[in-house]
């Protein structure tokens, strides 16, 4: 299967961008120190598809998450919603900043696909 590699250093603090892999949108988030914070102290409890964020990130400061609602399949928007992470705009879901799913009718976070960093700047996903 496909695999992508991606050059960390492009991505600057706050940013997320979007890579193309196997046919869909894929997330690479350079979370800030306010986001890493505020995601780490969730209330696991209170989420619909629990899961602590240290379960979904490898790095902290890197959220590698498939950009397609779990909803039906739009694309969300980084950035944005009332969680700071993503929002999608078809039928409101909220996503946090670790893709997690907080208000609107999606059932599951945003899929973590596989990845592992092999060095400080470099990322591979698949
Ligand atoms: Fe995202 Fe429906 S497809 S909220």
């Amino acid at each position: 299967l496909a695999k992508i590699e991606v050059k960390l250093g492009e991505i600057p603090e706050g940013k997320n961008v979007t890579f193309k892999w196997r046919g869909k949108p894929l997330f690479i988030r350079h979370r800030t120190s306010a986001e890493i914070a505020a995601e780490a102290v969730v209330d696991v409890a209170s989420l619909r598809d629990p899961e602590h964020d240290e379960a979904r990130v490898k790095k902290p400061q890197w959220l590698v998450v498939v950009g397609v609602c779990t909803h039906l399949g739009c694309v969300p928007i980084a950035n944005a919603g009332e969680y700071g992470g993503y929002y999608c705009p078809c039928h409101g879901s909220h996503y946090d900043a670790s893709g997690r799913i907080r208000k609107g009718p999606a059932p599951l976070n945003l899929e973590v696909p596989e990845h592992e960093f092999v060095d400080e700047s470099t990322l591979i996903v698949g």
